[in-house]
């Protein structure tokens, strides 16, 4: 890792070093143009009235023309240094970037890590098997085009987007932590937070909505002390969900547990409705 990152550091000076040179050389010759304009010129109109300047003339011109011509030279070779090394910064720098860091960096760079433990063998919340994710990309394949379908499996396994799945699935696929955090940012299917163990969909369509569905599901996260910007109660036991239309208007305001609708609901009724899922053994 030393040579690597002492080799980044050599190649990144290198860079600056030729950025400046060409830099440097490009004002000094766009100084220069004008002043060298001017006195061929002079010398030209000299030439017309003493003919015996035209050795000074040619000198003249061929003294700049070295000079430009050296300085082309010397600009190729300094572009080529330049691709050189931005080359060899760019594959160092590769070498010593942890595959997978980036990913959402404000949210899985920033996730606790008891140690620095070895690639193959990352924290995991506890109980969380990933070898369903090395199934699922055998299953979907590796390409972009099969990111939503494998998030929708580990999703659909996990019951949401566990940060170490998807850590995994960018080692195991062409797909990058980027991509991954667009698209399941961007899909409302897709959850970044552990669910619980019931799924409570309180139904905000317009019927359930004029008959009361605010007051249902501030009476459930009142009563189950779900915090403010959280959807799952501190046991997670239950999660939260404000969906649209379920289908059964005629029964507003609606609520659903893990596909058990309840309905003609009042903020009473819908506590009711949970207590036999809550009384269930773990
Ligand atoms: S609006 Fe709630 S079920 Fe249709």
């Amino acid at each position: 890792m030393t040579l690597y990152r002492r080799a980044a550091w050599a190649a990144g000076i290198l860079v600056v070093l030729c950025v400046a040179s060409l830099l440097a050389d490009y004002v000094i010759a766009a100084q220069r143009a004008p002043q060298d304009d001017k006195r061929i010129k002079s010398l030209q109109e000299q030439v017309k009235s003493d003919a015996s300047l035209a050795p000074n003339l040619a000198a003249e011109q061929k003294r700049i023309t070295g000079a430009h011509l050296a300085r082309k030279f010397r600009d190729r070779w300094l572009a080529w240094s330049l691709i050189a090394a931005s080359a060899a910064f760019l594959a160092s720098a590769k070498r010593l970037a942890p595959r997978g860091a980036g990913f959402q960096p404000a949210r899985v760079a920033s996730l606790p890590r008891s140690s620095p433990a070895p690639r193959s063998t990352p924290t995991l919340a506890p109980g969380l098997d990933l070898s369903f994710v090395d199934t699922a990309v055998a299953l979907h394949g590796s390409g972009i085009e099969s990111a939503i379908p494998l998030l929708q499996a580990i999703q659909t396994h996990y019951r949401y987007l566990p940060d170490e799945a998807l850590r995994r699935l960018c080692e195991l696929t062409e797909i990058t932590p980027a991509q991954v955090a667009g698209t399941s940012s961007f899909y409302g299917q897709f959850r970044r937070s552990p669910v619980g163990k019931h799924l409570v969909r309180v139904c905000h369509g317009t019927a359930c909505h004029v008959s009361g569905a605010r007051q249902i599901t501030e009476e459930l996260r009142r009563y189950l002390a779900i915090p403010d910007a959280a959807d799952t109660d501190p046991s997670r036991t239950f999660t939260i969900d404000e969906v649209a239309c379920l289908g059964c208007c005629s029964l507003a305001p609606v609520l659903m547990v893990d596909g058990h609708t309840a309905g003609r609901l009042t903020p009473a009724a819908a506590r009711e409705a949970l207590k036999p899922f809550d009384q269930e053994p773990a």
